[in-house]
C-alpha cells in the first residue's frame, strides 16, 4: 500500500512515523520531490491541493482530509472522479475546539477582556455579575465540532442555542434549522461562535444584516473559515458598537496580512489559525479505521457529499 501526503502546513516526518507505525511496510511519499511513478499510490493524505493535481494519480482508492473542513479540497475543481473525499473528524480536533471555545466564552462572560486592561493600568475596579444561565450562546454549526462545544458550554450553565441544515435533538441545547430559523436564532444569540463549513451557502453569513440580527453587545468567535465573514460589515458593526468584541482564528487571506486593520483593531482579538489543529498520533486512528474500511470494500467514514460541499 502507498500514500502520498501533500500539505504545506503540517509536519509531513509527523504524519510519516504515524503512518508507517499503524501500516508497516507500506510506501509514504512526500509531494513533490519524493514523487515517483504517480500510478502507484492507492491514498492521497492532503490540505489544500493544487488545483488538477490529484486527477494526475490515476489509482487513487481515498482522498483523506487532514482537516476537518475539505473547501481547500472541493476548490479543486477538476478533482478525479469516484474517489471518495474523506473529511478528518478526530478525538483531539474536536477536544481542541471546545476548549478554544470555552476559553473564550468564559473570557467574554466574565469581560476579562475589560479587566485585564485595567489592572495592567493599575486600576482596581468591579463589575455587577451577572448569572450564567441567563447569558445566550449560540453555534452556527452543530456538526462534530460545534455539537461538542455546544454540549460543554451548556455544561457549564450557560443558555445554548444552534443553528444548523437540518433539526436537531440534542439535551440541553434550543435547535434552529434552516434559512427560517437563522434570524431567531440570532435575535436571542448574545456570544456567537461560528462553526460551519464554508459553501457558497454560508460564505458571508457573517454580515451587514446577520450582524445587525444580534443583539446590541454581542460578541462574536470565528474558529471555522476567513470567508464566512464580511470584513468591511464586521469592522463597521464594531466601530458603531453594535458589536462589543469579536475574536478571529481565520481569515479570507493566511497569514493575515500585515496591513490589515484586524491586527490593530482595539475590539478585536486574533489568533493565528490555531483554535485546534490536527495531531497526527491521534487522528491517524482515523486514517487507519478509513483505510481499513476501503481496502474491505466498504464505505468509508465521514465521507464529503461533493455537492453539498461538506
Ligand atoms: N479554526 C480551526 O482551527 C478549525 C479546525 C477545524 C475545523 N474548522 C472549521 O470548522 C468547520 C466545522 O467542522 P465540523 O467538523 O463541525 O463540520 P460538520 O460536522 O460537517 O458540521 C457542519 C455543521 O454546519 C451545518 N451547516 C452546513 N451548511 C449549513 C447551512 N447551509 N445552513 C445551516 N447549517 C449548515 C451542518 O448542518 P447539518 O448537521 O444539518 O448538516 C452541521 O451542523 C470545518 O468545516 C472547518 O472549516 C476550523
Amino acid at each position: 500500500m502507498k500514500f502520498m501526503f501533500l500539505s504545506a502546513a503540517d509536519k509531513a516526518e509527523a504524519w510519516r512515523e504515524a503512518i508507517l507505525a499503524k501500516f508497516p511496510g507500506a510506501g509514504f511519499d512526500i509531494w513533490p520531490d519524493e514523487i515517483a511513478d504517480k500510478a502507484s499510490y492507492d491514498y492521497a493524505i492532503v490540505w489544500r491541493p493544487p488545483v488538477g493535481e490529484l486527477k494526475t494519480f490515476p489509482n487513487l482508492k481515498g482522498i483523506l482530509s487532514l482537516g476537518a473542513g475539505v473547501d481547500g479540497i472541493l476548490s479543486d475543481t477538476e478533482l478525479p472522479e469516484g474517489v471518495p473525499v474523506v473529511r478528518l473528524v478526530d478525538r483531539c480536533l474536536t477536544e481542541g475546539m471546545s476548549e478554544y471555545v470555552l476559553y473564550w466564552v468564559i473570557h467574554y462572560h466574565r469581560r476579562m477582556g475589560v479587566y485585564l486592561n485595567w489592572t495592567r493600568n493599575g486600576t482596581w475596579k468591579q463589575m455587577r455579575q451577572t448569572d450564567t444561565r441567563d447569558k445566550k450562546v449560540g453555534f452556527l454549526g452543530l456538526g462534530e465540532l460545534g455539537s461538542d462545544a455546544a454540549r460543554k458550554v451548556a455544561a457549564l450553565g450557560f443558555d445554548v442555542a444552534g443553528w444548523s441544515r437540518t433539526e436537531k435533538h440534542i439535551d440541553g441545547i434550543t435547535s434552529f434549522h434552516g434559512k427560517d430559523g437563522l434570524v431567531p436564532f440570532l435575535n436571542r444569540t448574545e456570544i456567537l461562535i461560528v462553526l460551519l463549513p464554508l459553501t457558497e451557502a454560508t460564505r458571508g453569513i457573517v454580515n451587514k444584516e446577520t450582524l445587525a440580527a444580534l443583539p446590541e453587545g454581542a460578541d462574536i468567535i470565528n474558529c471555522a473559515r476567513g470567508a464566512h465573514v464580511v470584513d468591511e460589515d464586521l469592522l463597521a458593526a464594531l466601530d458603531g458598537g453594535h458589536i462589543n468584541a469579536a475574536t478571529l482564528d481565520v481569515f479570507h487571506s493566511e497569514p493575515l496580512p500585515a496591513d490589515h486593520p484586524y491586527w490593530t483593531h482595539p475590539k478585536v482579538t486574533v489568533t493565528p489559525h490555531m483554535a485546534s489543529l490536527t495531531v497526527p498520533s491521534s487522528a491517524v486512528e482515523w486514517m487507519e479505521e478509513n483505510v481499513r474500511l476501503i481496502e474491505a470494500g466498504k464505505a468509508p467514514l465521514n465521507t464529503v457529499d461533493v455537492k453539498k460541499g461538506y
